[in-house]
């Protein structure tokens, strides 16, 4: 099943996402249930101000639209992170970009709860989530952006292979305002160049 078809329940559009394993993370799609949990971790400033649309306080009703609007037949593909306890730990996910819906190069969106920063998370849940882009989805190139005074995003989106490609306004709901971001491209040649140079290192 594509992320396009219908996916009318629950527990149907948790079909059309497929759980992402990694080393010490599992990434899969939000629930419900899940809504206490995400909003405690995300009602936080240091991450409302580097995101695009979250609002700051972040209350469990808007949790609840978050899981209820993501994962839409032609929407956003969206994951919660957790560690293979199955601890929630952050989110991240490929958005449409300038209203195009999974458009040819979707917009990847992250973030961890804070006591889970440093840890080497983000670059490990954005590995799985970028490899499904381009393995299962297709899609020819992903785009990122990074407030201009976010160094950590900015590191975790290198570490992935991306490249800077320009600054632009970005316009960020917590803060009532547009803020500097710099924006990043990964080129889908890109990224296979940087998987076989990873198995040879592996093997050499
Ligand atoms: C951005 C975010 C997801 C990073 O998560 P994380 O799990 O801590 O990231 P990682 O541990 O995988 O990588 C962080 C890297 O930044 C580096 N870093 C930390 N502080 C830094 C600083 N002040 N300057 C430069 N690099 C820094 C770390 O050393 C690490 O790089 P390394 O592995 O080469 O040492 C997390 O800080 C977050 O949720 N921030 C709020 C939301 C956000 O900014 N989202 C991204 C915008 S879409």
């Amino acid at each position: 099943m594509t992320l396009l078809e219908e996916c009318p329940s629950e527990s149907f559009r948790e079909a059309c996402i497929p759980v992402l394993e990694t080393k010490r993370l599992a990434l899969r799609a939000p629930r419900l249930e899940d809504a206490k949990m995400v909003a405690a971790l995300v009602n936080d400033r240091r991450i409302a101000e580097n995101v695009a649309r979250i609002p700051h306080p972040y209350k469990k009703s808007d949790a609840e639209s978050f899981i209820t609007g993501a994962n839409k037949p032609g929407g956003e593909a969206v994951f919660l992170i957790t560690l293979r306890d199955e601890t929630i730990i952050g989110a991240c996910g490929l958005t449409k970009q300038d209203g195009v819906v999974a458009g040819p190069a979707p917009e990847l969106g992250y973030w961890l709860g804070v006591e889970h920063w440093g840890k080497g998370y983000a670059t490990e849940a954005l590995h799985a989530v970028i490899d499904y882009a381009f393995t299962d989805l297709g899609h020819p190139a992903l785009t990122a952006a990074a407030r201009v005074t976010n160094p950590l995003s900015r590191r975790v989106l290198e570490k992935c292979g991306f490249q800077w490609t320009g600054v632009g306004l970005c316009r960020i709901r917590a803060i009532n305002s547009s803020a500097p971001v710099d924006r990043f491209r990964l080129e889908r040649g890109i990224w296979s160049a940087l998987k076989t140079w990873g198995r040879m290192k592996k093997v050499s």
